[in-house]
């Protein structure tokens, strides 16, 4: 491994990616692995400066519990145990864990020992708030341990063997309702762990391109680019790797926002590769003709776009590597779970089936999608294109209720873009993490001037978010909102009323769609 690096071992925690996070903020470098794929020779060989266990559902004592190698904490290496992860600890090395008689779960008060290096942080009182979530806890520290907090229910909140740097925490320092947790974490991973803070998108970009060059040799490189941040940075680092090798297809099914399709073709245009566009939006219209239902408009937009792509790559011809924009949570949250199917994605990636290619090269595969971004700025990329929201893959065409039409994708467009620009004016921007216009299919009456309107209304949505599995409505000041409504009613045809979205995730899906 060319960094520093820290393992983090999953116990099944639903915090593990923050923890993750977190720990690349401090700028190290960590990767997480469920602890049953890895065995204690392998972490050995790994050499990580440090590891963290992972909060988990179980009960130590559980049926087929999760544990570790009691070697593990031989290795000499620091170990944090978080929540789960801490009552393993004390298990493993002979403390004992019980079942509280009532869970203790949120915001708690704690009191702390800040002599203990976990805790040496500017502002951290001897009472701080942390976000706790557990129904074990440790009763009996292990022979060697002494405890460094504790609340009024839970006597270890936290606990350390600071001759082996050995920490453990029942409360979860990766959640931001713990105050200092991030401070916490950065104690751990740059003083009791020693890693430098040599993980920077700048360092990345270099080895990331030298590795590239190295396993691509002379071969050619495919891309599906959609205009979206991750394949957009994915094609900036091979473009710096290989130039011309890369061919990248953007296929424009003609439901981007407004003027995107040129911005995309515009961003690239100048780039040391083959970048080709195809204009398909005749073919999908002609395929949605007629359609009104959401998951069959879904299904025919991504079986017609493998189409369009697989057409253009025929005519390149077979290729070494196609590449994809796969980012970090995917890998970790790939194989994981048979959920319910609410809504059929479509991206640009999953083709591999149609093309013919020996190998397929995921650059951003590690990365976390702060991360994607970081480095899009470091490799050039500007602004517009690294801070770009998420966009669905079929696009527009899922914010249309109901069949599409030429009319209404264009009052659409007009609406989100005057959408986006007052939101961009009050500087909610980069605060908001999605927002967009839907077109809804449903008329009523107005009036205009002397005359009586019956036309369509608009739903503006903007939702705040961590991980788009759940998410807030955006509490947009009411004269935003107005001048939103004013503007759209005035300067869009056919469109009489304008609503906003009040909904959160769950129960309603942040795309109307
Ligand atoms: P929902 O509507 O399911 O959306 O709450 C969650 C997030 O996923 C995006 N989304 C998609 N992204 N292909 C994508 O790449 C798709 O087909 C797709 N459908 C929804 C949506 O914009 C939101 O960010």
């Amino acid at each position: 491994m060319d960094h520093e690096f820290v393992l983090i071992l999953d116990f099944g925690g639903q915090y593990n990616q923050l923890i993750a996070r977190r720990v690349r903020e401090c700028n190290v470098y960590c990767e997480v692995k469920p602890y049953n794929k890895i065995t204690l020779d392998e972490i050995r060989s790994l050499s990580p400066k440090g590891i963290i266990f992972t909060g988990g559902p179980q009960s130590v004592y559980g049926d087929g519990a999760p544990t570790v190698d009691k070697g593990i904490f031989e290795l000499g290496v620091p170990v944090l145990g978080i929540c789960y992860g801490s009552q393993l600890m004390a298990h493993v090395l002979g403390g004992r864990v019980q079942t509280c008689e009532s869970s203790e779960y949120g915001k708690t008060e704690t009191e702390f020992d800040t002599d203990c290096e976990l805790f040496r942080i500017d502002g951290l009182g001897e009472k701080n708030t942390v976000w706790m979530s557990h129904t074990d806890y440790i009763s009996d520290i292990p022979r060697g341990f002494k405890i460094t907090a504790h609340t009024a229910h839970c006597p270890v909140a936290a606990m350390e063997n600071a001759e082996k740097k050995l920490y453990a925490v029942q409360f979860h320092p990766e959640v931001n309702h713990t105050v200092h947790g991030t401070d916490m974490i950065y104690n751990f991973v740059r003083n009791i762990c020693q890693c430098s803070g040599d993980w920077t998108m700048g360092n990345y970009a270099q080895t990331a391109i030298k590795q590239l060059r190295e396993k691509i040799g002379s071969g050619k490189v495919l891309l599906a680019l959609s205009g979206g941040v991750d394949s957009s940075v994915a094609a900036a680092l091979l473009s710096k790797a290989v130039g011309s090798q890369l061919t990248c297809i953007f296929v424009d099914h003609g439901f981007m926002r407004k003027n995107e399709g040129d911005e995309v073709e515009a961003a690239f245009r100048d780039w040391d590769i083959n970048f080709i566009r195809v204009n398909a939006k005749a073919q999908f219209m002609d395929k949605l003709r007629g359609v009104s239902e959401p998951e069959t408009k879904r299904k025919i937009i991504g079986e017609e776009f493998i189409r369009v792509f697989e057409r253009q790559a025929k005519k390149i011809g077979a290729v070494d590597y196609l590449a994809q924009g796969t980012i970090y949570p995917d890998v970790i949250e790939s194989g994981s779970g048979d959920a319910a199917v609410i809504k059929s994605h479509h991206n640009v990636g999953g083709l591999p089936d149609y093309v013919d290619f020996k190998e397929i090269i995921e650059p951003l595969r590690m990365l976390f999608k702060d991360e994607v971004r970081k480095l899009g700025t470091e490799l050039g990329l500007s602004d517009t294109l690294v801070w770009r929201q998420p966009f669905p893959g079929p696009g527009l065409a899922i914010r249309i209720i109901g069949e599409i039409t030429d009319e209404g994708l264009e009052v659409l467009q007009d609406a989100d873009l005057i959408f986006r620009e007052e939101i961009a004016k009050a500087g909610f921007d980069r605060s908001i993490n999605q927002y967009f216009a839907v077109l809804t299919n449903m008329r009523s009456v107005g009036v205009m001037g002397d005359f009586r309107t019956y036309d369509y209304t608009l739903a503006l949505r903007a939702v705040t978010t961590t991980d788009f599995m759940t998410a807030e409505f955006a509490r947009i000041p009411y004269e935003v909102l107005e001048v939103c409504a004013s503007r759209i009613v005035n300067e869009v045809k056919n469109i009489n009323r304008v609503v906003y979205d009040i909904t959160t995730k769950p129960p309603a899906t942040i795309e109307w769609e």
